[in-house]
């Protein structure tokens, strides 16, 4: 039985717009284990480390504002395959693009600001989830 997990975060946008539920639904609707949660501002110091690897690129700093600028809801969820599942339920970066049926084809557009607000984060690998993972719930 694999066990392998992602980090997924709500990100302020999505929480300030009540869609944490609408998310973490189909997360468990897709059959995916919820293992951890918690609802949290972040730090930069801790955001500087998750999006580490886009450190000097031109969104960098609005993107760091962005996610400091409220509430998130990390979760880590479990399950066959999730972490390329859970980015399948999730769609498209850009949410103008992001196909109908996805968290940001459905929930999200374009707003007009500095850093696209798309909802949801989640990890691009086993390995980086296992990096974020243990950023967000270190006691794991
Ligand atoms: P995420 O990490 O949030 O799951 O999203 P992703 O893998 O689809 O996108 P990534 O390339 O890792 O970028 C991280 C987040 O930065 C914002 N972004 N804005 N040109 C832009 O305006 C731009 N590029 C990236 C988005 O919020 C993206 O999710
Ligand atoms: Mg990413």
């Amino acid at each position: 039985m694999s066990s392998e997990r992602s980090l997924v975060l709500v990100k302020p946008d999505g929480v300030a717009r009540r869609l944490t539920g609408e998310v973490l639904r189909r997360v468990e609707a897709k059959g995916y284990t919820l293992v951890a949660l918690a609802v949290l501002t972040p730090t930069r110091e801790q955001l500087g480390a998750h999006y580490a690897e886009h450190e000097g690129k031109p969104f960098y700093e609005p993107l760091v504002d962005f996610m400091s600028s409220g509430p998130v809801t990390a979760a880590v969820i479990e399950g066959e395959g999730c972490v390329r599942g859970f980015r399948a339920l999730a769609g498209a970066t850009n949410p103008t693009d992001a196909a109908p049926g996805t968290i940001r084809g459905d929930l999200g557009r374009d707003w007009g600001t500095a850093v696209q607000q798309n909802i949801v984060h989640g990890s691009d690998s086993p390995e980086s989830a296992a990096r974020e993972v243990a950023i967000w719930f270190p006691q794991l």
